[in-house]
């Protein structure tokens, strides 16, 4: 479409939009399958690195993003969708940082032998369903940059470094 949609988002943006999909994704591949396996001290004690170091990197993106950054969407882009976005991509920060938070309290109550009953069983529930949430909106995210690709309106090109639109 408009051509003067040049918008691009910054190295650090994209190295923090990439890294963390990669970081996501050894996540879930050394996922914990059972809380029997917390029983392993070192097993214990690298999720809790793990999950608290996530943690901290989500929140230096999110700063860094509000500081710095805009939404690459047009100007002439209608609310809703504008306010659909924002829904999409907040409630992936949101889910980004349940997993580790819920994580760190399963491991908390675990250390300290509270490994039964409702409270260590619903901070669980909350893990799950804090993936569920987000497999759900990563598909609505990549539907809709996809979409974006078609409208060839810039939003592709801001973020995604292959299968470039060519802006003519
Ligand atoms: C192949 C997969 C993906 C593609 C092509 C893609 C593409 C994009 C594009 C084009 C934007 C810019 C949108 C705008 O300016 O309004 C964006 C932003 C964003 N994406 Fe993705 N994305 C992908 C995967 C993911 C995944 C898996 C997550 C979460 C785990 C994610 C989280 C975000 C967030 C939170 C933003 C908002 C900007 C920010 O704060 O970094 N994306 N993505
Ligand atoms: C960023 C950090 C973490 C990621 C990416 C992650 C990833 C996952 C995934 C993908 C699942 C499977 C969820 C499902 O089936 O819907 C899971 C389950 C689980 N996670 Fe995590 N996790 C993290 C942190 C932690 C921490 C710190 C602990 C505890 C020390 C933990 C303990 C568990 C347990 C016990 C389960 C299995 C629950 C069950 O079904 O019995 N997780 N995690």
């Amino acid at each position: 479409m408009e051509n003067e949609q040049t918008k691009r988002y910054s190295f650090i943006a994209k190295a923090f939009h990439w890294g963390f999909i990669m970081l996501f994704a050894y996540g879930i591949f050394k996922q914990v399958d059972e809380l029997e396996q917390l029983a392993d001290q070192a097993l214990l004690e690298f999720e809790l690195a793990f999950a608290a170091a996530f943690l901290f990197l989500l929140v230096t993106r999110f700063i860094y993003m509000k500081k710095t950054q805009t939404s690459s969407l047009p100007a002439t882009t209608p609310k809703l969708q504008k306010y659909a976005a924002k829904i999409v991509h907040y409630g992936m920060y949101l889910c980004l940082a349940l997993i580790p938070i819920s994580g760190i309290l399963i491991g908390a109550l675990y250390w300290f032998g509270i490994k039964s009953g409702f409270l260590i069983e619903g901070v669980i529930s909350v893990h799950e369903f804090s993936f569920t949430l987000i497999y759900f909106f990563i598909v609505i995210h990549i539907s809709a940059a996809i979409y974006h690709r078609f409208l060839k309106d810039g939003v592709w090109n801001s973020m995604v470094p292959f299968w470039r639109e060519k802006l003519d």
